[in-house]
């Protein structure tokens, strides 16, 4: 998706700016844009059930207007305390907060996720784009911390299992399946997420879901954090909210949402992404209430139950939402 001249004027006039203490009535569903540095102080206390957090990473990085400069490990860190201090003023006691990182930026979060937050996990994801190195590895990992203020927290993991084709097909002594079903497609196992991600697909052209801006998160990867981590009407905020997959995917799942971006063309693009949802509930790689593994499309569309798009997004509706 992209954004013309028409756009912008028309979007634009959507987005908004704090000077002053907002009320939750204010920013509920709408894209603050502005420096997060000027708008964290003007939210109000404990509002937020779930942060997503996609900051730059320590890294030379242009995002449109600004850019970011790569720095010494502890002065990156000194950046990240910046802002997530002012953070948990706006987290609900029960709130869970979800920062990604490169292995550059990893140590750094975890340095200073661990003096405010008790840290429940380290999820790995794949992530398959990128250039080979000569003299290295080929970077294709990333992390998210998953943290919590607290140890009483909300987590479904009955929202975020896996459907996974079986390989060694077991039977019990019945002869019966163990865990696994057969349908017309195959043999397949509904799993207990675990916190390394190999089923994540970077947006490439022809996805959908797909813009120009430079680090955008995959709508599936935003799901699992949502469907996991916060219930329904829940109030999801993303402070670094760059093409708006937090808000579009909050929106798609029925939760509200609140985002922060300093650039006015990502704002319009998150504006533009969430009009653009209508009934279009889908989210690649997630449907019948199951995330699927990497390159399935054809087995959800066709194999299981011959669903289509519509039937889809219908029974996310039913199943999830209502
Ligand atoms: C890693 S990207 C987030 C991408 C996002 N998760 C997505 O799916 O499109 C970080 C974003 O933070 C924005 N940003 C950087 N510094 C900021 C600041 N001080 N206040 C608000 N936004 C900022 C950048 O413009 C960029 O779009």
């Amino acid at each position: 998706m992209n954004l013309n001249d028409e756009d912008t004027l028309r979007l634009k006039k959507r987005l908004i700016k704090l000077d002053k203490p907002a009320s939750f009535k204010e920013i509920e569903n709408r894209t603050i844009h502005q420096d997060i540095f000027e708008a964290l102080d003007y939210l109000p206390d404990s509002f937020v059930d779930l942060v997503f957090v996609d900051p730059p990473y320590n890294l030379n990085k242009t995002f449109n207007t600004t850019s970011f400069k790569e720095m010494k490990s502890e002065q990156y860190e000194e950046w990240l305390d910046s802002w997530v201090a002012k953070l948990i003023r706006t987290l609900k006691p029960q709130a869970s907060i979800y920062i990604c990182g490169d292995w550059k930026s990893s140590g750094a979060i975890f340095n200073v996720a661990k003096k405010y937050f008790q840290i429940q996990n380290r999820i790995t994801f794949e992530r398959e784009k990128g250039r080979g190195a000569k003299n290295n590895w080929k970077n294709c990992s990333e992390d998210i911390w998953f943290c919590t203020l607290s140890d009483d927290y909300h987590f479904d993991v009955d929202a975020v299992k896996m459907k996974r084709k079986v390989i060694a097909p077991y039977k019990d002594q019945n002869g019966d399946a163990k865990d696994w079903e057969e349908s017309a497609d195959g043999k397949y196992r509904i799993t207990f997420p675990s916190n390394v991600w190999t089923d994540i697909t970077i947006p490439f052209w022809s996805m959908p879901e797909n813009t120009d801006h430079p680090t955008q998160k995959p709508e599936k990867l935003v799901a699992k954090v949502i469907l996991a981590s916060s219930k329904p009407n829940d109030i999801v905020f993303d402070p670094f909210l760059g093409s708006g997959t937090t808000s579009v995917v909050a929106k798609k799942l029925g939760r509200r949402y609140v985002g922060i971006e300093i650039d006015e063309q990502y704002c319009c693009l998150a504006e533009k992404r969430l009009d653009a949802i209508g009934n279009e509930k889908n989210i690649q790689g997630y449907s019948d209430g199951v995330f699927w593994e990497r390159n399935t499309l054809n087995e959800q569309m066709n194999g299981n139950g011959k669903k289509n798009k519509v039937e889809l997004s219908e029974n996310l509706y039913a199943n999830r939402l209502l």
